[in-house]
């Protein structure tokens, strides 16, 4: 099989390993790629936003299998426009992909179905939200912008004044652009956050094995939302018990709610979990792997991807059992210096090999390019050092001593990954 990925970061370099483990895998695409992909896949330089040339270099090259990996393409309809040239790809429609694209559209689908979440209200008017949150007069308060806005279109303001002004700063200086026309208000919640990323043909679904999300920049949970710089898995906090429960007041219930909608979820559906003293409330759903939940998820998976992929475009994920490794693994993701803010690029990285490895973890590249066979930053997330074993304990230890072995200008990573809730 020939298949081509669409995307670029970490979580796409894990994919393409995984993939590539599979027998009936012979060649792999990557769109745009990066660095470091560059070592597993053929990198193509089409944007992961290009359909039309996608759609294009699909046909043109007789790709039996696309994977769409990112949250905007996928929102565009990148797979709708690949089955309608009848190509086999993976990934939500543009209509159930809406699940992560509208916070609005998941808040009320929740809300409809009686799925456990946050309170909320959604404004479309800034004055009305700035009264709704002076008469509720509560803090902490959460203020998030509807659309996609690259996993920081969310404010948790501690003040009232903090709150008015996130809401001034997305609805009126539209920070996150058009992503801001509508937000959601909702209640603070309290608890452990869980990952769950879950196969799904849209009949059943089968829940990956947990994981934990690091969001924010800095020790000890301080600094700004990243897209996340590193993760575990399992997550300790997601006990059998608590799992059961998930798989029956949310997974299936947001299952059966989409195709309800005549939404049907086909692909990946990432649950984005707190553990609060009431019972497991959904903060949020993507409609795609995690980034970097994928890297520590991934190296777990048993089974065939490309068995599992073709089970659920096919409507069959029933008929496959899903296998997975015992133990545990740890990704510590390596940043630009001044990620999430500005940062520079094109720094030299130095410590890995020819393949862009290092001896006793796998490297997955997120924001690198390579210039005269020398590897370069190019993005806020670099690199993200990932180790598998027995315990956790020995996956931490794995991941920090490569991460030591390897070193770039300005590199910051967290050193308590996997410590703290
Ligand atoms: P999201 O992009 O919706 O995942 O939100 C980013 C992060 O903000 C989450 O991982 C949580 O840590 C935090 N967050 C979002 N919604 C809430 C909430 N209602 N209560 C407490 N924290 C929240
Ligand atoms: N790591 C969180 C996300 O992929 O949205």
């Amino acid at each position: 099989m020939k298949i081509l990925m669409v995307g670029s970061g970490g979580r796409e370099h894990a994919l393409i390993k995984k993939l590539a483990e599979s027998p009936k895998c012979d060649k792999i695409y990557c769109a745009p790629g990066n660095g470091g992909i560059a070592s597993d896949a053929e990198c193509v330089n089409i944007g992961a936003m290009d359909i039309d040339n996608m759609v294009k270099f699909a046909k043109d090259n007789a790709v039996d299998l696309v994977f769409v990996a990112p949250d905007d393409p996928l929102a565009a309809g990148m797979v709708d426009s690949m089955e309608k040239a009848g190509i086999r790809a993976f990934g939500p429609n543009a209509d159930a992909a809406i699940i992560e694209a509208s916070k609005v559209f998941s808040k009320n689908l929740m809300k409809k179905y009686g799925i456990p979440t946050a309170k909320y209200e959604v404004f479309s008017d800034p004055d009305k939200a700035i009264e709704y949150i002076e008469s509720e007069n509560t803090t902490p308060v959460v203020v998030k912008a509807d659309g996609l806005a690259l996993g920081k279109g969310v404010i948790i303001a501690q003040t009232i004044d903090e709150a008015k002004d996130a809401v001034k700063s997305i609805m009126e200086d539209k920070k996150f652009g058009d992503s801001g026309n509508n937000i959601v208000i909702e209640e603070y919640l309290t608890g452990p956050e869980v990952s769950v990323l879950a196969f799904t043909d849209g009949k059943v679904v089968k829940p990956m094995v947990s994981s934990k999300d690091h969001k924010r920049a800095y020790d000890n949970d301080e600094g700004l939302n990243t897209g996340g710089m590193g993760t575990v898995s399992p997550n300790p906090y997601y006990t059998d018990k608590i799992a059961q429960e998930c798989y029956d007041t949310i997974f299936i219930p947001t299952i059966e709610a989409m195709s309800k909608e005549g939404r049907k979820f086909k692909g990946c559906l990432y649950f984005g979990l707190m553990i609060t003293p009431n019972g497991p409330k959904v903060i949020e759903y993507n409609a795609r792997f995690g980034d970097p939940e994928a890297q520590v998820v991934l190296p777990r998976l048993k089974t065939d991807l490309v068995d599992i992929c073709e089970a659920i475009i096919d409507e069959k994920l029933s008929d496959i059992d899903i296998e997975w490794y015992d133990g545990a693994a740890a990704c510590v993701v390596m940043a630009s210096g001044g990620y999430p803010l500005s940062y520079k690029k094109g720094v030299e990285i130095k410590g890995l090999d020819e393949n862009g490895g290092v001896d006793g973890a796998i490297v997955y590249h997120a924001g690198t390019k390579l210039e005269n066979g020398k590897l370069y930053t190019n993005g806020g997330r670099v690199l993200g050092v990932t180790a598998k074993a027995d315990t956790l304990d020995e996956a931490l230890d794995k991941a920090y001593n490569a991460v030591k072995k390897i070193n770039f200008e300005g590199a910051h990573y967290r050193t308590d990954i996997g410590r703290t809730k």
